[in-house]
């Protein structure tokens, strides 16, 4: 949630390097943007509005901005509505300091009381305009400008990751604390960006802050403690091509991510499976035999968790999924569990807290994530990478997958079972989605089912996560009514909004007890008139009850929850691409949520 992007050393493109850096950082937020830039002995120059990147690129085509050092921002609204002036940057009294800023400062309200009593003029309600007004005040007693900038980060509370120029300073100042920040090591330019992409065109060498750390960027770059104790950090290299990042001809990073579930289910398992063993190594993930296990996830990852939650159980192993929201609160003790949190990002602000609370419960956590160097990575005891490759797309497709086959490969690392059954079906998963992918009835069924009221999703055992799944892409990116179902709960009380226009996907794989009884509830709609939409193996009948087949190649019944994923995923993105939908960037939304 927001994008924070600078650079030093890139002369004249230094405006273009931030406004491409932005646009590669709108999935974070995209309902206004700015930037700020100075240079030796001239003032700060900013321009900003509300709208995504574009809408700033038309702006500043009306606009002479220069300069060789800058900041720029992508905002996600959390005080104040998305306008021309609650964008970022925002300044000071004097025009003289400008800040970007990602995350909230709790106390933001009595320190902009305190500041409006001495007689600062506030011009936005966020809690932002706090940061470049106190900078102003410590430059008014006489610190310099990097005194200034951590005199005021140490009057700050709450989560933030802040980056500030100062007019005639050829330096960035920034802090981090909760909110994510990595520094990009270019030849001759240096960058500071809330994620790789937004530099990743320029270099590959990273160095990643971590909470209490402040860094400065001009010549060189060096990394302080809030005291101004030097920490020695390590600059890392990361290891996809900037190609990565871009759409390769698709007409969304929805679509494309889609279809690169192939490839990234093959990074996942590469390596980790052996065949004819029938085993799995997941590395060195400590003791892999815990009394129990709790999940910790949110939004997609969560249904990710209640997958993963059930492969644990059916090794015997006692295991629970938990929204990271509600952790905290009425969670039993947690005596020799494992906590996983599952989240894509690594940074989610929700999933962070629960895997902290975790740990103060004395509790060994893992990070099951898609982004190397991420907080969660960094803070638990264990990391487990999914290696999906960069999601830019802010609905969950590819890292949803990789995290079910990671899932997969946990279970049987850590609660063992028969690994001889699921192995040939992992191996086989990336060329069953491309088979899939190949020869989907889902833009045919996006066509039929476009206008319909509402969308329906129903699943047992492992189809259950899937139910949810289908429900969240397809509410998130259409805007339409959806909601997934535990087949079994439609008849007490659900059934009731079922109608000639709300289609029911039913997601029946195999032909044993689940299947027939959710068969059972597929005749339950169909009495009362709604389309059904089968998503099967095949191996029931269920097709006999329904008005479109959604087919899925004959797996293993783990490996086949992850295709009718798939089916549905695909359902989703051609509805919104039908009705026009921001698919990409979906209203209100944002891909990394780093705050509570
Ligand atoms: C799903 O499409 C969303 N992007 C959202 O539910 C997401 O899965 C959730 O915010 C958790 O993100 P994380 O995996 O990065 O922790």
């Amino acid at each position: 949630m927001c994008g924070i992007i600078g650079c030093v050393g890139r002369g004249d493109g230094t405006l273009e390097t931030l406004v491409h850096g932005l646009s590669k950082l709108e999935y974070r937020g995209y309902d206004s943007a700015g930037v700020a830039l100075t240079a030796a002995g001239r003032g700060v120059d900013i321009c900003k509005c509300a709208g995504e990147i574009e809408d700033l690129r038309e702006t500043l085509a009306d606009r002479t901005l220069s300069g060789e050092v800058g900041v720029g921002h992508t905002r996600w609204s959390t005080h104040g509505p998305p306008t021309d002036e609650n964008a970022h940057p925002h300044m000071d009294c004097t025009d003289d300091v400008a800040v970007v800023h990602n995350g909230i400062i709790e106390n933001y309200q009595s320190i902009r009381d305190e500041l409006t009593r001495a007689g600062h003029t506030f011009t936005s309600d966020t809690d932002t305009e706090v940061v470049p007004h106190l900078i102003e005040d410590a430059l008014d007693d006489g610190a310099d400008a990097e005194d200034a900038v951590r005199t005021a980060i140490a009057r700050l509370e709450g989560s933030y990751a802040i980056a500030a120029v100062v007019a005639g300073q050829e330096a960035i100042f920034a802090a981090r604390n909760d909110s994510p920040l990595v520094l990009g090591v270019g030849d001759d330019a240096l960058y500071l960006a809330s994620d790789v992409p937004a530099f990743r065109d320029h270099t590959d060498r990273v160095v990643y802050l971590d909470d209490g750390e402040f860094a400065r960027l001009d010549g060189g770059w060096t990394v302080t403690q809030a005291d101004g104790t030097v920490v020695e950090k390590t600059v890392d290299t990361v290891d996809w091509d900037p190609e990565e990042t871009g759409k390769s001809g698709y007409d969304h990073y929805m679509l494309k991510e889609i279809h690169e579930q192939p490839r990234a289910l093959r990074q996942c398992l590469r390596g980790r499976v052996d065949e004819l063993g029938g085993t799995v190594d997941v590395g060195d993930l400590g003791d892999l035999s815990p009394t129990g296990v709790q999940f910790v996830a949110c939004g997609t990852s969560y249904h990710a968790a209640l997958y993963a939650a059930q492969l644990f159980q059916a090794a015997g192993v006692p295991a629970q999924a938990f929204l990271a929201s509600e952790y905290a609160s009425g969670v039993p003790p947690i005596g020799d569990a494992l906590v996983v949190g599952i989240t894509q990002s690594g940074e989610t602000a929700d999933t962070l807290s629960a895997l902290r609370e975790a740990h103060r419960r004395g509790a060994r956590t893992m990070a099951v994530t898609n982004t190397v160097g991420s907080t969660a990575a960094r803070e638990c005891d264990h990391a487990f990478y999914i290696r999906a490759g960069p999601e830019i797309g802010v609905a969950a497709t590819k890292t949803f997958a990789s995290q079910l086959a990671a899932s997969n490969l946990l279970a049987l690392a850590t609660a063992g079972g028969d690994a001889r059954g699921i192995v040939p079906a992992l191996r086989d998963l990336p060329g069953d989605v491309q088979a899939l992918l190949d020869d989907s009835a889902a833009p045919a069924v996006a066509e039929t089912y476009e206008d319909a009221a509402a969308y329906f999703f129903i699943g047992r055992g492992l189809n259950y996560p899937v139910a949810l799944e289908g429900a969240l892409k397809m509410k998130e990116i259409t805007y339409k009514h959806a909601e997934g179902f535990a087949a079994g709960e439609l008849k007490h009380g659900p059934l009731a909004l079922v109608t000639e226009n709300t289609p029911v996907f039913a997601v029946v794989t195999g032909d044993g007890e689940m299947a027939r009884k959710t068969i059972g509830n597929v005749k339950e709609v169909e009495a009362r008139n709604a389309p059904v939409v089968a998503v099967t193996d095949g191996a029931s009948d269920v097709e006999r009850y329904a008005d479109h087949v959604l087919t899925l190649p004959e797996t293993h019944p783990r490996a086949a929850s992850v295709l009718a994923n798939v089916q549905l995923q695909l359902v989703s993105y051609h509805v919104a691409a039908r009705l026009g939908r921001s698919i990409d960037k979906p209203r209100n939304l944002a891909k990394s949520v780093t705050v509570e």
